[in-house]
C-alpha cells in the first residue's frame, strides 16, 4: 500500500489565520523551523492510478494538487481520487467535499451517524448532489469491508460518540457511531495503516482496532489537558472538545505504550507511530521542545506534511 501523509494540523491548520500564538507566530517567521502544516488527511492507494482520502479537508484542493500521484490524468477529466473514507463530520474533515463538486462519481464511505450529519444539520449530501453524484456508503462500526477487487480491506472501529458543535447533541443521537477510526490492510503484501485523527480515550476498542498495525496516525492534537491556557488562551479544555492528550495518566503517549508493551509479548515490533491532526497551541510543533522529546521515547514521530510511506 502507497501512503502519502497530505496534512498533520487540526482544525484551523498551521498557522492558524486568527492565531499570534507563539507557534503560529514561529511559523509564519521561520517556517524552515517550524513547519506549516495544512489539515490532517492521508491519501492511500494499493491500485495503480486509483487512491482513496481520508478526510476532505479545507485544504484538499491544495493537498491534491501538491501530489503528483493525485493529479488528474491520463483523461482531460479523469481523476486517479476514488473516494474518500470519513472518521468524523467535524467541519475540518468535511467541508473538502464541497470543494470536490466538479467530481462526477465520488464513492463517500462513513459510518450512519456521520453520513446523517451530512443530510441533514450540514446537509452536504443535498447540496452536492445537484453538482455530482457522490455515492454515500455507510460502513459501521465494527464492520469491515474489501474494495478495490479485494485488494484493500477497511476496518471500521468505533472511537467515540461525540457530535460536532453544529450537530448539537440530541438524545436519539448520542449513542450513535460519530468518531470511527479506519484500520487499511493491503491484503496482497499484509501491510496496514490505522487512522484515528480524534480520540476521546484509549480503550480496549481502540487497543484491538490498532492492535497489529504496522503504522498507526493518531489524534496528537493537545500534549497537555490545558495547552490553549499555557499559550495564553481562554479557551476549552481539550476533555471539553472531546480530545485525549497525548501526557498524563491513560493519555495517548500511555495508550501507545501499551499498545507496544502487548506486541513486546508476542515478539512484534512496536508500532510506527505519527501524529496527526496537531492543534496550533501543541508544543510538540517546536521541534527542541521538551515534550518532543517525551515523544521520541515512546517511538511517536512529528513528521511533516508530504511524507510517503510504502505499507
Ligand atoms: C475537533 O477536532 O474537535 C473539531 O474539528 C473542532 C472544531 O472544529 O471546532
Ligand atoms: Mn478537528
Ligand atoms: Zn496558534
Amino acid at each position: 500500500m502507497q501512503v502519502r501523509i497530505l496534512g498533520t494540523a487540526a482544525g484551523g491548520g498551521f498557522p492558524q489565520w486568527n492565531c499570534n500564538c507563539k507557534y503560529c507566530g514561529a511559523a509564519r517567521l521561520s517556517p524552515f523551523a517550524v513547519p506549516r502544516r495544512l489539515h490532517a488527511s492521508v491519501a492511500l492507494s494499493v491500485r495503480k492510478g486509483s487512491w482513496f482520502i481520508v478526510n476532505a479537508t479545507p485544504d484538499i484542493r491544495l493537498q491534491i494538487d501538491n501530489t503528483a500521484e493525485l493529479l488528474p490524468g491520463p483523461g482531460v477529466r479523469e481523476t486517479p481520487v476514488k473516494g474518500i473514507f470519513l472518521t468524523d463530520a467535524e467541519l475540518d474533515h468535511t467541508i473538502g467535499l464541497l470543494m470536490l463538486r466538479e467530481g462526477a462519481c465520488l464513492q463517500v464511505f462513513a459510518s450512519s451517524a456521520i453520513l446523517k450529519a451530512l443530510s441533514s444539520s450540514f446537509p452536504v449530501a443535498s447540496v452536492l448532489s445537484t453538482y455530482a453524484n457522490f455515492e454515500w456508503i455507510s460502513l459501521d462500526c465494527g464492520h469491515s469491508a474489501e474494495i478495490e477487487e479485494g485488494l484493500l480491506r477497511i476496518n471500521a472501529f468505533f472511537v467515540d460518540r461525540k457530535s460536532p458543535r453544529y450537530a448539537g447533541s440530541s438524545p436519539d443521537e448520542s449513542g450513535s457511531d460519530w468518531v470511527v477510526g479506519y484500520r487499511f490492510e493491503d491484503t496482497v503484501t499484509g501491510g496496514s495503516l490505522a487512522v484515528m485523527p480524534q480520540l476521546g480515550r484509549f480503550d480496549e476498542g481502540i487497543m484491538a482496532g490498532v492492535a497489529d498495525a504496522d503504522y498507526i496516525l493518531v489524534d496528537g492534537t493537545f500534549f497537555y489537558e490545558d495547552d490553549l491556557h499555557r499559550v495564553g488562551i481562554a479557551g476549552r479544555t481539550a476533555f471539553q472538545m472531546g480530545h485525549l492528550p497525548l501526557s498524563g495518566e491513560n493519555g495517548i503517549i500511555d495508550g501507545i505504550n501499551r499498545v507496544n508493551a502487548r506486541r513486546l509479548l508476542h515478539e512484534k515490533a512496536r508500532a510506527k507511530t505519527f501524529l496527526i491532526h496537531i492543534n496550533n497551541t501543541n508544543p510538540v510543533l517546536s521541534a527542541d521542545s521538551e515534550e518532543r522529546k517525551i515523544l521520541a521515547e515512546s517511538a511517536i514521530e512529528v513528521v511533516d506534511d508530504g511524507l510517503s510511506l510504502s505499507v
